[in-house]
């Protein structure tokens, strides 16, 4: 994508990103209808459909021959990644945005050719814009998101983890390991957005994300930000992220992500069983 164009997709994509989230803003206390998919606690609601279709038709009738990937359905049966794809994420973090109405985000990746071009990160309720474009750097709204500080050893370091991963039943991870990565870091945080949490990643008050299970639309927006300030973004084996299937995830600045994956992180079963 050549930059003019990548500049106009941008501030299009920007526009309607802020539009889908003032909607948002001003139905937050409307009545929910809340639904659930894979499992009771798999949430889904009007918004986040409303939302997604929303980016669907905008998309549809000013760039036709563009893909989408979404969540909730009204994008496209992608096989392959040809072409410009907008990866949606209408809200993630549906159950911070139906308990807390709050600390849930829209999150989109524009890649072409598998290639990530544009991605940005909207904090909804507090009104903060992360975005990138491939090799031009971060932005938190209009400041430049500084390159991420490598020196900060892992021990002094704060990892967005879900420590559902610490309990030994797990499907996914050896529990043993994250416990000991657990003792040895500063902190855990665990905010419930993936977006958000690769966003505090890209802006260094977070160290590194890791998580077993992330769709294509849960990191296609977060991956693109983090590399632009130097942070490594791959599947919990080191593999490159696959944006057509579900993933492991680590996202963090890159001497603790080797450290992390070597010594803490033994995933347990062949990646087709998980
Ligand atoms: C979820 C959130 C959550 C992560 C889940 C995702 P959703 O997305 O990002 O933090 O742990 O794996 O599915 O369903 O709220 O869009
Ligand atoms: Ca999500
Ligand atoms: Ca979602």
């Amino acid at each position: 994508m050549d930059k003019q164009l990548r500049n106009e997709v941008f501030e299009t994509a920007k526009s309607w990103v802020l539009e889908a989230g003032e909607r948002i803003r001003e139905n937050i206390d409307a009545p929910r209808q809340i639904e659930t998919k894979s499992n009771p606690n798999d949430l889904v609601t009007e918004m986040d459909q409303q939302t997604e279709q929303f980016f669907a038709e905008k998309i549809r009738s000013k760039y036709p021959e563009h893909f989408l990937l979404g969540e909730e359905g009204f994008g496209d049966d992608l096989t392959e990644l040809k072409g410009t794809v907008w990866i949606v994420d209408p809200i993630d973090g549906t159950m911070n945005f139906v308990h807390q109405k709050r600390n849930f985000a829209i999150s989109i990746g524009i890649y072409v050719d598998g290639i990530g071009e544009i991605g940005l990160i909207y904090n909804v309720m507090e009104d903060v814009l992360y975005t990138a474009k491939r090799g031009e750097g971060a932005y938190k709204n209009d400041w430049k998101l500084p390159e991420l500080n490598h020196e900060r050893p892992l021990h002094q370091s704060i990892l967005a983890l879900n420590t559902t991963w610490m309990i030994p039943e797990n499907p996914y991870i050896e529990h043993t390991g994250v416990q000991e990565l657990v003792k040895k870091l500063r902190s855990t945080r665990s905010y419930g957005s993936a977006a958000l949490e690769f966003a505090f990643v890209a802006e260094g008050v977070m160290d590194g994300y890791l998580t077993m299970t992330l769709m294509p639309w849960d990191f296609a927006a977060g991956a693109i930000l983090v590399k632009e300030v130097g942070g490594v973004v791959t599947q919990a084996d080191k593999e490159p992220l696959n944006l057509l299937e579900k993933s492991t995830v680590l996202a963090s600045r890159s001497p603790i992500h080797d450290e992390i994956i070597d010594q803490y992180v033994s995933l347990k079963k062949a990646k087709s069983d998980r």
